[in-house]
């Protein structure tokens, strides 16, 4: 698959089968985030692997919030919606924590903003498009509970978090959510042609993938 098939084809998955990650694509997957470019090549993402039913109890427990009717509603598949709180953990049988180093990190000269969120940002899409070349799905969390999370997972605090990872196999019975999946402005609405007043025109415009399973055994994510 080249890059286009993968952007097109990745979607957001929130219901996960149980089945393991294979170590080998947890390898792959955290090489793809170490390729990273990084401002001055500082390299200050950290990342915790958690697949222990341990650790993804833990998840479990801080990957939730009060009743939020907005969230619980674009988000039908989150696990309790029952008006006094969220859960969103979607069964997935691994998640990657992403952090980064706020000692190490580069910052603005002039603005004193720190790039620590940009570079785990990008390491984080790195490796979500790898679990999607692999036939995994993927979701990204921003909306948990850090302090919980910091306090159940010891979390350095010289350490930002910047978000999770869910990864795994796609549910069988798993469909893009319709509020939100397969839906982007045209290049126009984002775009523009060397002045902001001049929205960039083209033609060229691509539909999302329709996403598959793949009956094989690996019964991951495919491209129609
Ligand atoms: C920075 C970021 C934060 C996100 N946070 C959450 C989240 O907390 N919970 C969730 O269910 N989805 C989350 N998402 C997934 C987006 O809702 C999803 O990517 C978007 O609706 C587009 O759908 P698609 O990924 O299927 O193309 C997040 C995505 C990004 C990039």
């Amino acid at each position: 698959m080249d890059f286009r098939d993968i952007s097109k084809m990745r979607v957001t998955v929130r219901k996960f089968d149980q089945r393991p990650v294979e170590k080998e694509k947890i390898d792959l997957i955290l090489e793809a985030g170490r390729w990273s470019p990084t401002a001055v090549d500082y390299q200050p993402q950290r990342i915790l692997v958690l697949n222990t039913p341990e650790n993804l109890n833990k998840v479990r427990q801080f990957c939730t919030f009060g009743y939020d009717k907005k969230y619980a509603e674009l988000t039908e598949e989150c696990d309790t919606a029952d008006h006094k709180h969220n859960v969103y953990y979607y069964g997935a049988p691994l998640v990657f924590l992403i952090c980064w180093d706020k000692t190490v990190c580069w910052t603005h000269p002039q603005s004193g903003q720190s790039s620590g969120s940009t570079d785990a940002t990008i390491v984080t899409t790195h490796m979500m498009l790898e679990a999607a070349s692999l036939g995994l799905g993927t979701v990204w969390i921003s909306y948990f509970d850090h302090d919980k999370a910091r306090e159940l997972l010891g979390i350095p605090e010289n350490f930002e978090i910047n978000g999770m990872l869910y990864v795994g196999y796609p549910a069988k019975d798993f469909k893009p959510n319709p509020h939100m999946s397969g839906k982007r402005h045209p290049i126009a609405h984002t775009c523009f042609d060397n002045s902001f007043a001049k929205p960039y025109r083209t033609d060229f415009f691509e539909e999302a993938a329709t996403v598959t399973f793949r009956e094989s055994e690996s019964n991951g994510l495919s491209k129609a």
